[in-house]
């Protein structure tokens, strides 16, 4: 039994799918068999993988979405469907997922579990990731109920970083349902070092937050959306472009953060 991973804020366009699908090429790469759970009834995870038209047309039953249905039977084993790339698999969402992600987590009552008990059972990944939707809705924490550590991606502007109180909040109450969750890290993605309000912002984050934040910071590069476009994550699609370096680089700093909070399993 691996360690899973959530990604979560709740603002769109922060780069929380983007880190999920190249970071999760990066594990593949250096051979870690890694399970991707779109938990975003936007599935642009799926999306990345599978392509729109497909991800659009499958059925509830194929989706993350039969997970909080009571009158359906959701294991691991038939929900997750293999991708392209060799040693991910994925557990798609799309539209059908719409209707679960109520606003208000707190009236789920078990289904604020559902994800928890789909991982539950021992299966052979290494790490599992889980994208999640930009809000706190019922989605986003059915992930951190089920999640080892939780990464917040934040781009370097006053949207992405307004919303964070309300984010760490969630965290801090998730903790007590789910004990074992650990904040890994503010993650700065998407950043631009020639814009002057980029560099105030990451060093306005760094001020507040310290050490929690990353210091491997994501650029903002072509390289990925080319990459996504493709259908592949950078280390796959252009292996040895600066973008791959820095998801790299990343990686060794998740890695060396799960370490030292002793949550470390198969994939430190
Ligand atoms: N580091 C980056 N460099 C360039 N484009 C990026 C980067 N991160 C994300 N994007 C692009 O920005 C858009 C939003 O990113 P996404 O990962 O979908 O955000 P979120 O999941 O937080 O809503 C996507 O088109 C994605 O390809
Ligand atoms: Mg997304």
């Amino acid at each position: 039994m691996g360690i899973t991973i959530c990604f979560i804020n709740q603002k769109g366009g922060c780069g929380k799918s983007s880190t999920c699908f190249h970071l999760a090429g990066h594990l593949a790469q250096s051979g870690l068999r890694v399970l991707l759970i779109d938990a975003d009834p936007q599935g642009s995870l799926s999306q990345g993988f599978l392509g729109s038209n497909i991800v659009e047309s499958l059925e509830p039953g194929e989706t993350l979405a039969t997970v909080f249905r009571e009158d359906a039977f959701a294991d691991l084993a038939t929900l997750a469907t293999s991708t392209p790339i060799s040693n991910i698999e994925l557990v798609p969402a799309n539209q059908h997922l719409a209707a679960w992600n109520t606003p208000s987590p707190e009236e789920l009552g078990l289904r604020q579990f559902m994800l928890a008990s789909l991982l539950e059972p021992t299966h052979d990944y290494d790490v599992t990731l889980i994208d999640c939707p930009p809000n706190l809705y019922a989605c986003s924490w059915n992930a951190l109920l089920a999640s080892d550590c939780v990464v917040i991606p934040v781009p370097p502007e006053d949207f992405g970083t307004q919303g964070l109180r309300a984010v760490l909040q969630a965290i801090d109450q998730a903790g007590q349902l789910n004990p074992k969750l650990t904040l890994l890290g503010l993650l700065v993605t998407r950043m631009d070092r020639r814009l002057l309000v980029h560099r105030a912002y990451e060093q306005k984050l760094r001020r507040l937050y310290g050490e929690t934040v990353f210091e491997t910071v994501v650029p903002e590069a072509a390289a990925f959306k080319v990459a996504l476009a493709c259908r592949q994550p950078v280390s796959h699609y252009s292996p040895r472009s600066s973008a791959a370096a820095a998801i790299a680089a990343m990686a060794t700093e998740l890695r060396d953060r799960i370490h030292r909070q002793q949550i470390c399993r198969s994939v430190a």
